[in-house]
């Protein structure tokens, strides 16, 4: 029995959790494990309502679970930062989920928009620090709305924050098995402080795997390898901002945000799954968006309670659907509504 916490949170949000716990209810069924599911409201929605974003009391409890699971938070009529730090990144940052795990893999019958590449060609993982960097909220005004003023913000990269997202990365790349390359994505050309630390860290962490390649790419450059040589990248290991920028390409190339999953993890602690779009105001309440990310987001989340087995069985069935099913990963066009793709995954399993 596992107990996990459920976020449906705002816009196609709740439709995508609701496809996504469909499916996990069923493979748990299936191989005879449970899931206790608690729903919390917060969200955009709520906040309107309540005034109220997370208070600590609902934090603590979110200690006490096995996963969390999050559809997505964001609100028109909310203006822009209040939900992101208020919830979702104070869920990172208080639960110390240091790594952001996103993999970028194109499965059969998917369409990516880079010509001549295919499932073969397009498989590999970020693993983006997810706790520091410019996200660390660093920084400050002086003489705001003067002619005078000034912004300051400062990325933080501690050496303990580097260390660990870096292990990470290379104890994926050894357990994945697949490429056996970690690829350290930075800028040491000209942020010759924050990424000589990682350099230096990347290098004296990667001795200890020596069976795993070490490559280097600048955030620029790895813009356009990821587009003309998706093949060369097996797993990528980069800061929060860089992360949070090549994820969402890496999203593209791999057919959309339709499909894109991720995890938050503290893997001492309490880890929280995520489809990685946004919460798609205008296709909420139609039955039209696509529930594939959350479903994969679903897989992610049985790996990590230690239901290797599940989570391939999810991953697969995906790939059933999208191979023979889907026409398209964009909501409205998928041939098929949210709950019949809901349905068609568990008709997979
Ligand atoms: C993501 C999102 C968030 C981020 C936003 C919503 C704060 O873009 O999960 O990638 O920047 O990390
Ligand atoms: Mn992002």
């Amino acid at each position: 029995m596992y107990r996990i916490a459920v976020i449906p949170g705002d816009g196609t949000g709740p439709e995508q959790v609701r496809e996504g716990l469909k499916v996990l209810k069923a493979v748990a069924r299936k191989r005879g494990f449970q899931l206790e599911t608690i729903t919390f409201e917060h969200g955009g929605g709520y906040y309107l309502r309540t005034g109220e974003l997370l208070p600590p009391h609902v934090l603590e409890e979110f200690r006490s679970f096995d996963a969390i699971y999050l559809g997505a938070i964001g609100h028109p009529e909310v203006p822009p930062g209040i939900l992101e730090q208020g919830i979702l990144l104070r869920l990172r940052f208080e639960l110390d989920q240091y790594v952001n795990l996103r993999p970028v893999r194109l499965y059969p019958g998917v369409q990516t928009p880079i010509a001549g590449k295919g499932p073969q060609d397009i498989d590999f993982v970020v693993v983006r620090e997810n706790t520091e960097g410019l996200y660390a909220g660093s920084g400050g005004f002086l003489k705001r709305g003067t002619p005078d003023e000034v912004a300051i913000q400062t990325s933080i990269n501690t050496r303990k924050g580097v260390e660990r997202c870096i292990r990470f990365a290379f104890e994926y790349c050894r357990a994945r098995n697949r490429g056996r390359k970690v690829t350290l994505c930075g800028k040491t050309n000209v942020l010759t402080y924050a990424f000589d630390l990682w350099e230096r860290v990347f290098h004296e962490v990667g001795e200890e795997y020596q069976e795993i390649a070490r490559d280097y790419a600048h955030i620029d450059a790895i813009c356009m390898w990821m587009v003309k040589n998706p093949e060369w990248f097996d797993v990528i290991v980069t800061d929060n901002m860089f992360g949070d920028i090549i994820t969402d390409l890496g999203a593209m190339v791999q057919g959309g945000m339709g499909i894109a999953a991720g995890g938050n993890l503290n893997p001492e602690g309490v880890s929280m799954f995520e489809p990685i779009g946004g919460s798609a105001p205008k296709y909420a309440g139609k039955n039209v968006i696509n529930p594939l990310a959350a479903i994969c987001a679903g897989s992610m989340l049985l790996e990590h309670l230690g239901e290797a087995g599940a989570a391939v069985q999810v991953e697969e069935a995906v790939k059933q659907v999208c191979a023979k099913h889907i026409k398209s990963l964009a909501a409205g066009r998928m041939g098929f509504s949210t709950s019949e793709v809901g349905d068609l995954v568990v008709s997979y399993l």
